[in-house]
């Protein structure tokens, strides 16, 4: 596996994620758990944005700080699954610009097929987030990248919860430079590409569209 890859495996992460994945989670649980996982997956994926020195002020005296440099980052949501990491994201970083692209995947073909797109102007100038629970053959994560590139994207990173070895190898081939951060890397995908042992369908358990 590429050096763009990373896997979180902190040990609350795998408790939640344990939690999540369970047949009888409620969806009300199973949106706490992705947020609550969703901070840490924040928190790792955005480790290396860049900061600027400020002069600042606390009730002692004068001293300098840091905030972040540069423009605002973009939280682009593919739908509808991806709007459950948006709200951990946004916890983390609350003045950011969000974007969307709606991508369904076509339950015979198994590729993602583009209904909506609406994203932030200038994302050349801002570090771009990809976010989508679930990674499995990769063709929706992929056409993801393809749509931000188009937009002017330069800087993107791709965050996701579950991930197939089969979809990681797909998209790092397709691009090796994007680093995806992820919390478990699953066995495989299954004859209808659901990853195994996965947790069903993402956005279904998000918004209770389904009973399991
Ligand atoms: C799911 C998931 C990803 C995609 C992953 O979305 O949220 O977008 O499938 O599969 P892939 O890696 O094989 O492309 P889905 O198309 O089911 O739409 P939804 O989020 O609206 O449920
Ligand atoms: N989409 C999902 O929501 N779950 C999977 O396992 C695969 C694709």
């Amino acid at each position: 596996m590429t050096d763009k890859v990373t896997v979180v495996d902190h040990p609350l992460v795998q408790h939640k994620m344990t939690l999540l994945r369970q047949v009888g989670t409620t969806s009300r649980e199973f949106r706490q758990l992705l947020r609550e996982i969703g901070w840490f997956l924040g928190y790792e994926a955005l480790k290396d944005l860049k900061l600027e020195e400020v002069p600042s002020e606390t009730p002692m005296g004068k001293t300098k700080g840091k905030l972040l440099a540069g423009k605002k980052l973009a939280l682009i949501s593919i739908l509808r699954a991806g709007d459950g990491l948006l709200a951990p994201l946004l916890d983390l970083v609350p003045s950011a610009r969000v974007g969307q692209i709606g991508l369904m995947r076509n339950e015979e073909t198994l590729m993602p097929e583009k209904y909506m797109m609406k994203v932030p102007r200038d994302l050349d100038k801002r570090v771009t987030v990809l976010l989508d629970p679930m990674l499995a053959t990769a063709g929706s994560a992929i056409q993801a990248v393809q749509e931000a590139l188009e937009a002017g994207a330069k800087d993107i990173r791709f965050i996701c919860l579950v991930a197939a070895p089969e979809g990681i190898a797909a998209f790092t081939q397709a691009y090796p430079d994007v680093p995806v951060t992820v919390a478990a890397i699953d066995d495989h995908l299954n004859e209808r590409g659901y990853i195994v042992p996965g947790l069903g369908d993402a956005g279904d358990r998000i918004f209770g569209t389904k009973r399991y």
